[in-house]
């Protein structure tokens, strides 16, 4: 099936894209949006494609956003990469994109910020604690930015997804939350931004965690639900593959992320931990029915 190609209008202005967004609400359009920080991969196409099949306007914000960035994190290398970036998206077809400075976002004096639910605390909140803060609080900006009927975000941080639908639901936002499904390469990693950052030998090493999750999942298939020897083979498995430290390797129930002693519906398992000086994270569900 070939996709419909439109291409992207960069809007630097927030509110000028507001008033664009606005507009064709009036016309009676539904406009979907994909918030992104750049550096777009396939990942993102897909997160794309899953909006264009809710909504009649497609709208991308890319924005690396300071505030979701502790001391000694990679924000001033984050890479910036507007123009290929732009170049993907017209290959998909995108209406607008939100493309603003920091200044843009948060204006001098900017002091407002959105705390997020208690399930932002464990995991990614223990190792990032103002992560999620930062996240909230740019989420709701850009969403209210866009308006946004629908808004889909990527199953990778699945931590972030579970934080934004409870802000969403709390905060009675208009959104409709929709998770798109984790892209990997052939041989298995998770797509993400930061694995232009690892070297050819790191990225073979990184690939341990896709394989010990996906031997989690086959364990789970084959009728293992004892949550604290999955956890355990989960971690060995990380360790054996030579990731140089691990922040966290669990069995989660998929709405609180509290770990769990037995796997039942909706469990999933995450990983966080570093190749190099480069932090990944990744999940599978643990759908056992599956
Ligand atoms: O997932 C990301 O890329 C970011 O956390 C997001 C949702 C765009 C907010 O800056």
């Amino acid at each position: 099936m070939s996709e419909q190609i439109t291409r992207a209008t960069v809007i630097i202005d927030p509110l000028t894209f507001q008033r664009q967004c606005l507009a064709w609400q009036r016309q009676g359009e539904r406009v979907g949006m994909v918030p992104t920080m750049g550096a777009l991969h396939e990942g993102h196409l897909s997160l794309v494609r899953v909006c264009r099949r809710h909504c009649d306007r497609v709208v991308v914000s890319i924005f690396v956003n300071p505030s979701q960035f502790g001391p000694g994190e990679d924000f001033e290398r984050y890479p910036r990469t507007l123009e290929s970036d732009v170049a993907a998206l017209d290959t998909v077809g995108v209406d607008a994109v939100l493309a603003p400075a920091p200044i843009d976002m948060y204006g001098p004096g900017f002091s407002t910020v959105v705390q997020p639910a208690h399930v932002a605390q464990t995991l990614e909140g223990q190792f990032r604690p103002s992560h999620y803060q930062g996240v909230t609080t740019v989420v709701a900006k850009l969403l209210n930015l866009a308006r946004a009927d629908v808004a889909v975000f990527g199953q990778k941080d699945y931590q972030q997804l579970a934080v934004i639908r409870q802000m969403v639901r709390e905060l009675n936002m208009p959104t409709e939350i929709l998770m798109g499904e984790t892209c990997r390469e052939s041989d298995g990693l998770a797509m993400s931004s930061r694995n232009r950052y690892l070297t050819a030998e790191e990225r073979k090493r990184a690939l341990a965690i896709s394989r010990a999750l996906f031997a989690c999942r086959d364990r789970v298939r084959r009728g293992e639900r004892d949550a604290r020897e999955l956890a355990t083979n989960l971690m060995q498995e990380l360790i054996d593959g030579g990731l140089d430290s691990i922040d966290y390797a669990v069995i989660a129930d998929g709405q609180t992320l509290a770990s769990l002693d037995q796997v039942g519906a909706g469990a999933v398992a995450l990983v966080a931990g570093h190749v190099g000086k480069t932090r990944l994270i990744d999940n599978v569900l643990l759908d056992h029915a599956s």
